[in-house]
């Protein structure tokens, strides 16, 4: 499960059957307060690992040591199992874009990021695991398809992969290309989580809003991609308009009716409905002013 804060009573009333939960590092690293102490108290019952949007591991300005020492702490007072973010860059020169934004796919890019996971390891002394992220453009100077380029990261640095299966979805789609080849190239053996998330379709594009359940076409995709895997945690992201816990813990739970069986894939291009356009996330629930003055709207 996804640790959320409007679910922090319900928990701590209830400890509830949970195998394990993911806290977003950002929400907890800079907080004395409530939050750490309720992490604190849930670390102490239940398996934490801590998932972050804001390392920016692909960016050109130096890593920010402060963050990853604020991180480390927090990763050792919670006994983190892992440490994950994204294949992505989030700012430059001191400014925070607060979205995951993509990076050209090539070979100067792959040793610049090399080099960086290399860096993060040696701070937070463990390895790091690294997302897919979700993408709405390429660049024309990408010449690495991006589970290849994943593949050379996790030889040369030994992290290890976060597969969200959301966002394989979600960027296909809107790079035109097939989620089925994609999966197919994945170096799965590298794999440690995976995610699930709801998106939105906006006809010539899919936003991933994490804002919902899991449509049947990702459900079917998590299929293929837990049976490659052989099984690893799976984790559901939901962010905006939260449910209560026990529909959030029944989405996920709905994971084990698709570990098993033979792959359909036509259910996998089964229609989808097209809904209203919404703001991306993760990071939305985090600063909602900021998010909502770059509102993306439907073509
Ligand atoms: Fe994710």
């Amino acid at each position: 499960m996804g640790l959320r804060n409007c679910h922090f009573n319900h928990i701590l009333a209830e400890w509830p059957a949970v195998d394990w939960f993911e806290a977003i590092s950002e929400n907890f690293m800079d907080s004395g307060g409530r939050p750490g102490h309720v992490l604190r108290q849930i670390a102490e019952r239940y398996p934490v690992v801590l998932h972050g949007v804001s390392m920016s591991i692909g960016s050109t300005a130096p890593l920010d040591r402060g963050y990853l020492d604020r991180l480390k702490r927090l990763a050792d007072g919670v006994r983190a199992v892992w440490v994950s973010d994204h294949l992505c860059w989030t700012g430059i020169a001191g400014i925070n874009s607060h979205d995951l934004l993509p990076l050209p796919l090539n070979d100067e890019t792959l040793r610049h990021i090399v080099q960086r996971v290399h860096e993060v390891q040696d701070i937070l002394e463990r390895p790091l695991i690294l997302e897919n992220p979700s993408t709405y453009i390429g660049f024309r100077d990408s010449n690495i398809a991006e589970p290849d380029f994943l593949r050379a990261l996790a030889d040369e640095t030994g992290c290890g992969l976060l597969l969200d299966v959301n966002n394989v979805y979600v960027s296909c789609f809107n790079a035109g290309t097939d989620p089925v080849a994609y999966l197919e190239a994945f170096p799965f053996d590298r794999v440690v989580q995976m995610h699930l998330a709801g998106h939105q379709h906006c006809g010539t594009h899919l936003i991933d809003t994490h804002d919902g359940p899991v449509c049947d076409s990702v459900w079917e995709l998590y299929r293929l991609a837990w049976q490659r895997t052989g099984g690893v945690s799976t984790l559901l992201e939901w962010d905006g308009d939260v449910p209560p816990f026990q529909q959030m813990h029944d989405e996920v739970l709905r994971a084990r009716e698709f570990m098993q069986g033979a792959f359909d894939h036509g259910r996998l291009i089964g229609k989808a409905t097209v809904q209203t356009a919404s703001i991306s996330t993760p990071v939305d629930f985090l600063i909602p002013g900021v998010m909502q003055s770059n509102r993306l709207e439907a073509a």
